[in-house]
């Protein structure tokens, strides 16, 4: 699972101050510009930054080295372009008051029960009609914890006709991904704990689930008649008030791979809410903070505006500049690259990445890499799927992603693009953009030119195309050195 999160590391564009975006006149180029008579600049290789809105620092140290360094040459400047690739809108939700760090969604409280040690239910049966009993004998309930709760009980559904257990049942609460049981309650015909509303409770050890907790709830038995579930479309489950996030339990949903159990409910919890005036709390300052924030996002709006002015090197796509967003972002940099530009080969990097772009002109000119059907990077095989976190992608099923080229730089022909471009409405963003790229890529089938020279971590070597995960000083020691001796890595002293 880390050495997931450390391929995918290189160049991630991170996560986002947020803000919004007037509406500028580059979307409405996209139709247009292909309807002119104006030819459309053309490059040898077109050149995307995916950068995010505040990252200006990387961007003027990429201006100062690598890219200015193109715009001031004479022949350079026709044959390679360089553009950043950048949300239209900022999250225009504070930080604290979002789900998560990732992406753009209002932490929706609704009527929190904020009183201390008030115990809810996440399920009160009214109608035992309801309830029947299960085909499975191990059930699974996914939810997200979005304000710190302590569980108190975990209970199972009581059959509707039979009263005593036929079988042993245990329920069990994981945290995603873990091996180990964080409580668990075991239920027997000789112990079945109290019944309240049809569902058997018994208490289990007091632990605080924290802000973005993700657990799994498990009903087992030996036996796959003894539990007893519910009809998932007549059952509204109690998040108290949006502290809680559940999965859906619809019914004929398919497992995800590492899913302990079949989607469903064969009881449910009781808990309370932790730090019940921290909620208020946050709830209280929270206009103030919207107010506060959406002149900060006015401000970088207006900022990335003038820096667009200033340079003419930026491409604002019709996004909300999220990490969960990248990958349409790209798409969207792929729909703009074929309307308003021509080009033979594009190459996708970012922002934190140093890009040695003589040496990949030379590779093109000395390979003649100017195929069709045609994708060179540094190619990562067999990797895990990851199923919580920064990485987490619970929509991709298999256990390993297809061939995936690393994001610090990859390049691709014009009619691969062409092709993502045409379908980018089609195309499903899968979470962080490499591995989209490779599964929408195993549809297309490129032939893959497999090139470590296009570095995966943050080294340095004499003939790297590319290198990941800079600071805006490091890009200018890099190129300072390639300048002086020719190798970005080191320079002998005396030079
Ligand atoms: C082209 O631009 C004009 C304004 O210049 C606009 O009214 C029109 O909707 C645009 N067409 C498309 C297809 O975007
Ligand atoms: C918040 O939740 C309520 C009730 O679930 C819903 O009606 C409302 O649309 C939600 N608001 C947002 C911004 O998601
Ligand atoms: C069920 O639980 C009871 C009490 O915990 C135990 O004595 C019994 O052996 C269990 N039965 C099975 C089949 O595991
Ligand atoms: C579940 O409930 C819905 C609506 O209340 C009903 O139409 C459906 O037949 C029920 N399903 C079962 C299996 O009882």
């Amino acid at each position: 699972m880390r050495r997931l999160a450390l391929i995918l590391l290189p160049c991630a564009v991170a996560v986002l101050l947020h803000f919004w975006f007037a509406r500028r006149p580059s979307s409405a180029l996209v139709d247009n510009n292909t309807l002119s008579d104006e030819p459309l600049p053309f490059y040898e290789v077109l050149v995307g930054v995916l950068s995010a809105r505040h990252h200006y620092q990387l961007r003027q140290a990429i201006r100062k080295t690598w890219q200015g360094n193109i715009r001031g040459h004479p022949h350079l400047q026709h044959r390679v372009g360089v553009k950043f690739v950048v949300g239209k809108y900022g999250c225009p939700i504070p930080e604290e008051d979002r789900e998560d760090p990732y992406s753009c969604f209002l932490l929706n409280f609704t009527q929190p029960v904020m009183e201390r040690d008030v115990e809810m239910e996440i399920v009160t049966v009214s109608d035992p009609s309801t309830l029947a009993p299960s085909d499975v004998s191990s059930i699974a309930l996914d939810f997200k914890v979005l304000h710190p709760v302590v569980i108190t009980r975990l209970g199972m559904f009581s059959s509707r006709n039979q009263p005593e257990l036929q079988s042993n049942v245990t329920v069990k609460l994981f945290q995603l991904e873990q091996e180990e049981a964080v409580v668990t309650a075991r239920f027997s015909s000789i112990n079945m704990g109290t019944l309240v509303n049809w569902v058997w409770y018994k208490p289990v050890e007091q632990f605080i689930l924290p802000k973005g907790f993700e657990g799994s709830l498990i009903w087992e038995s030996l036996d796959s008649a003894v539990l007893t579930t519910i009809n998932s479309s007549s059952v509204e489950l109690n998040n108290g008030g949006g502290v809680l996030k559940f999965s859906s339990i619809a019914e004929g949903i398919l497992p995800h791979r590492s899913a302990r159990g079949f989607p469903g409910l064969a009881g449910g919890f009781t808990f309370t809410i932790y730090d019940g005036e921290g909620l208020s709390e946050l709830l209280k300052g929270r206009p103030a903070r919207m107010e506060h924030h959406a002149s900060r996002l006015r401000q970088e709006d207006s900022s990335l505006q003038e820096e667009n002015l200033r340079h003419d090197d930026m491409v604002f796509v019709d996004v909300v500049d999220t990490y969960r967003n990248v990958p349409t972002k790209l798409l969207q940099f792929y729909k703009w690259s074929v309307g308003n530009t021509d080009f033979n080969l594009l190459l996708k990097t970012d922002d934190d990445c140093y890009i040695d772009v003589d040496s990949v002109l030379m590779k093109i000119d000395h390979k003649g890499l100017k195929r069709r059907n045609f994708w060179w990077g540094n190619f990562r095989q067999s990797w895990a799927v990851d199923r919580i976190g920064k990485w987490q992608e619970l929509e991709y099923a298999s256990p390993a992603y297809p061939a995936f080229a690393c994001g610090s730089g990859y390049v691709v022909s014009h009619d691969v693009v062409q092709w993502l471009a045409s379908n980018s409405e089609k195309l499903k963003a899968y979470q962080g953009e490499d591995v989209s790229m490779g599964i929408w890529m195993a549809a297309v089938g490129p032939q893959k030119y497999q090139d470590s020279g296009w570095l995966c971590e943050k080294e340095c070597y004499v003939d790297m195309l590319s290198s990941p995960q800079h600071t805006a000083q490091e890009l200018h020691t890099l190129w300072d050195r390639r300048r002086r001796c020719g190798d970005a890595c080191e320079c002998p002293e005396n030079l």
